[in-house]
């Protein structure tokens, strides 16, 4: 074990339950990543342990004082994770988010449970020597099909992209697609290709709270991904459900979605097309809808680029445009560092923009199997406003 020292900054933070140190914060010590460290005060306290890294984080704490986060440490941390997904899923749910990296004690690592097989994904390849423990904890106490193992570096690691595909650590390939459960709703999804699988699980909660208000309305879902909201407002009693997307592929999955829940994608729209041409073709054209879905990724790079810094507000305006009086937009945020006033600072200015105003009807976040610890503020990284139009 190689001890690093850190900065009185870090040290303040580490002893409030902070699970990261920044690269300047490490006054003395050189760790390899991956390596075990263990962080000192410049007094020489142990502040906590955990594992080095050498990208945009020097290293990260899978264990606070001076104790060792062995095994036995991790699978008490899977136990209490376990423990907090088996009071807040229904039984009518079988995908879902089983540990939440910093927010469950694990920094950098999540792992989504999708009806027999897991996905287990990382933040950084420095995390690989606890893997063992997690697939030891999943086999004993899952019994998976499947475990797959993948890697998504965060946007500020200078080495992301020079990590391995998603490959299978234990068990089976799944057979394709796995049809999972959300509630009363069917959605497939594709273990092999984590972590996007073809369902976001932290968006539970909102298409819950929406379920009861789709009933006979128009409904544009940009970003639409694999559908997951177009299923839901369909499901419930849309009249039409326009879904957005510069994917084929994913839209494709959507009308399978559609097929999966017992819905005829023939009754609806898919277009393949970028949010912000199509968007300004409905102004044009005068078409509006009853409710407006944005829920953009955070950065999308290629024909469609976007970054939620610089256009959350322009598409604000932009969808504005093409609500009806009346009308409600579905607003989303995913960006960690973005805190909710900022976000709310974007949704005035692209309302203002469009000239509209608007009343907040719900401010809702990420479902409870993706909880937010108190000490991580960018643990509350999803932000949604209910939003009506006049
Ligand atoms: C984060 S996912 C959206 C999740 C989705 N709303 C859901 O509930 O499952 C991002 C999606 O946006 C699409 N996308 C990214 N940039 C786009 C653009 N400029 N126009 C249209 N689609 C875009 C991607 O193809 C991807 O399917």
């Amino acid at each position: 074990m190689t001890d690093l020292v850190v900065d009185a900054y870090s040290e303040g933070w580490l002893r409030k339950g902070f699970p990261w140190v920044y690269p300047k914060e490490v006054q003395r010590g050189r760790a390899r990543p991956g390596d075990r460290v263990r962080l000192r005060s410049a007094k020489g306290d142990v502040l906590g342990t955990g594992l080095a890294d050498d990208g945009f984080l020097a290293a990260r704490v899978l264990r606070h004082g001076d104790e060792t986060a062995d095994r036995a440490w991790v699978h008490a941390l899977l136990d209490r994770a376990a423990a907090l997904r088996d009071v807040v899923i229904d039984g009518g749910t079988d995908g879902y988010r089983l540990v939440n990296a910093e927010c469950d004690g694990l920094p950098g690592v999540r792992i989504d449970w999708w009806r027999t097989f897991a996905v287990v994904c990382l933040d950084s390849a420095s995390l690989r020597p606890i893997v063992d423990d997690l697939v030891a904890w999943l086999e004993e106490h899952r019994q998976p099909r499947g475990i797959v193992l993948c890697y998504r570096p965060d946007h500020r690691d200078p080495d992301r992209g020079a990590l391995p595909g998603p490959s299978l650590v234990a068990g089976h390939p799944p057979p394709g697609a796995v049809r999972v459960r959300e509630r009363e709703l069917r959605f497939d999804v594709w273990p092999l290709e984590g972590p996007d699988v073809g369902l976001y699980p932290d968006m539970r909660e909102v298409r819950a709270w929406l379920e009861p208000t789709w009933g006979g309305t128009s409904v544009l879902n940009t970003f639409a991904y694999t559908g997951a909201f177009s299923v839901s407002a369909a499901r419930n009693g849309a009249a039409e459900v326009v879904s957005v997307d510069l994917s084929g592929r994913y839209l494709s999955r959507a009308e399978d979605n559609f097929r999966a829940n017992e819905l005829d994608p023939e009754q609806h729209e898919f277009l393949e097309e970028d949010v912000f041409k199509a968007l300004d073709r409905f102004r044009r054209t005068g078409r509006s809808f009853d409710r407006v879905v944005l829920d953009p990724p955070s950065f999308s790079h290629g024909a469609g680029v976007f970054s939620a810094k610089n256009d959350s507000a322009r598409l604000v305006a932009a969808a504005a445009r093409v609500t009806a009086p009346g009308g409600w937009i579905i607003a989303c945020s995913n960006l960690g560092e973005v805190s909710p006033k900022v976000f709310d600072g974007w949704i005035g200015d692209g309302l203002r923009k469009a000239g509209r105003q608007a009343q907040v009807l719900a401010s809702l976040g990420q479902a409870a199997d993706h909880p937010a610890a108190t000490w991580f503020p960018e643990g509350r990284y999803l932000k949604v406003r209910v939003l009506r139009l006049d």
